[in-house]
């Protein structure tokens, strides 16, 4: 067995034999479940992505940061029983620690806000683009690893931040021809369940727990919702009234409900005006079912979804004026939002919207002789000093070779290195004019 090598077809098969220490395995070439390979084709999507993502982020002045994708695990335990909680990679490493693979991006941020001190001065604004890691189901748009577009203003506690933050996803929306009537925001404030609390007087302790089961409104059975409900200790007829508010569609019906104008419609009345001077006010709408699923949020949420219906939230976030209490640091007012990188796809491809990208290569410089070898590689490094892409052919090849390759990469000019039959030794002949198949002379490149 030792003496065969590795194998497996290209196309069909998914398992190939390997020799490891003389004795073969197999090992099956697909990534883990839920998680990606990215081949040249995707990962072009990706960085086109990633590209529209920071250009928008520097567009609104953000600065990019990042962190370790492995971090402690008690960075990600809250209490109120999230669902992420359930979803976390974790072990015990090699010196006995807890630790985790991130799930979320925010907890880092805080903890690198509560690290930096004073020696920042306020008000931040960040950006960063990183992987997550969650044991979710499988659904169309949720994977177990998965990229985060997240922006973040710590230091203002004004409406004006939510403002912007929302502004920025409608100019990179609008940048990938993603329209109004494509997608919306569903805004709320989970001052409106502050507010409700109050008024019913149900412990202020159980906020974060109710948020986290009516956040599943919309994908368990309504009397499941009831049910745990009831488990929090809330009776049974203040969970009828909140079932209410959360079914509210509009802010003068939420104000009936609420009996006047507390500073969750204030808040939210705000956001909506200065949704207008940004110039977005056809994408946002009242929605009081969005609550999130992370306990962390305190004021205005917002999730970003698709009109069709027919996918998960695209993106969300939130203010959260208190999560850096809870690892011990000073609060500062904060909000921000995370964006993923796979319901995006699917809508892309819902709406033929997908960009054609190909590899692009400047020069494709060949040898078509093998003495020629070293004269090629003395073009592209000038054609490469010169600041200009070469996809340098490192082996001699005939000239139907070359033009097969230069188109399949894309090349806007071939450059071909050959011998002049008599006279001259060397030439180059350049391929100026490629699609037109203009051949011109030169030997000084
Ligand atoms: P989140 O709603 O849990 O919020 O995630 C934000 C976005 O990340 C989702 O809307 C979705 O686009 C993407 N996402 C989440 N889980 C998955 C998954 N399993 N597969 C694919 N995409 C996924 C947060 O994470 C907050 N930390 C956002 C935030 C930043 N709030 C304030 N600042």
């Amino acid at each position: 067995a030792a003496s065969k090598v590795n194998g497996g077809s290209r196309s069909g098969s998914i398992v190939a034999p390997l020799v490891v220490n003389e004795e073969f395995q197999n090992i099956d070439v697909n990534p883990p479940k839920g998680t990606r390979d990215f081949p040249p084709e995707d990962m072009r999507l990706r960085n086109w992505l990633f590209n529209h993502f920071k250009e928008v982020s520097r567009l609104f002045g953000y600065e990019e940061v990042d962190f370790p994708v492995l971090e402690t695990e008690a960075l990600f335990i809250r209490k109120a029983g999230e669902e992420i909680r359930d979803q976390l990679y974790c072990f015990e490493d090699r010196g006995n620690r807890r630790v985790a693979l991130r799930p979320e991006l925010t907890p880092s941020l805080a903890r690198l806000v509560i690290q930096k001190g004073k020696s920042v001065s306020l008000p931040l604004k960040w950006f960063a683009v990183g992987q997550c890691w969650r044991y979710e189901r499988m659904t169309r748009g949720r994977r177990r690893e998965h990229y985060q577009w997240n922006m973040d203003i710590i230091g203002v506690p004004e409406v004006t931040a939510e403002a912007e933050l929302i502004s920025s996803i409608v100019t990179f929306f609008k940048r990938i021809g993603i329209t109004a009537s494509d997608v919306g925001f569903k805004v709320s404030s989970l001052k409106v369940l502050q507010e409700f609390f109050k008024k019913y007087g149900v412990p202020e302790d159980l906020f974060g727990r109710v948020c986290i089961i009516i956040d599943k409104i919309e994908k368990i059975p309504i009397d499941e919702i009831k049910k745990e409900l009831g488990f929090t200790g809330i009776s049974d007829d203040a969970i009828e009234q909140l079932l209410q508010v959360f079914s509210v569609k509009s802010l003068d019906d939420l104000e009936d409900i609420l009996g006047g104008v507390g500073e969750a419609i204030a808040d939210l009345k705000q956001l909506f005006s200065l949704a207008e001077k940004f110039g977005y006010s056809e994408w946002i709408q009242f929605d009081a079912s969005v609550v999130r699923g992370l306990a962390y949020y305190t004021g205005i949420v917002f999730e970003g979804f698709d009109r069709e219906g027919k996918l998960r939230a695209i993106c969300g976030g939130g203010r959260y004026d208190r999560l850096l209490s809870t690892y011990g640091g000073d609060d500062i007012p904060a909000c921000g939002f995370g964006f993923g990188d796979a319901v995006i796809v699917e809508l892309l491809k819902e709406k033929d919207l997908l960009p054609e990208l190909g590899q692009e290569v400047e020069n494709i410089v060949c040898a078509l002789d093998k003495d020629l070898q070293g004269a090629a590689t003395t073009i592209a490094t000038a054609l490469k000093d010169k600041g200009q892409t070469v996809d340098l052919v490192l082996e001699s090849k005939p000239l139907k070779w070359v033009f097969k390759r230069a188109a399949r990469v894309n090349a806007r000019r071939p450059v071909l290195v050959g011998k002049l039959v008599r006279s001259v030794s060397r030439f180059c002949l350049q391929v100026s004019n490629f699609k037109s198949n203009l051949m011109t002379w030169s030997s000084s490149i």
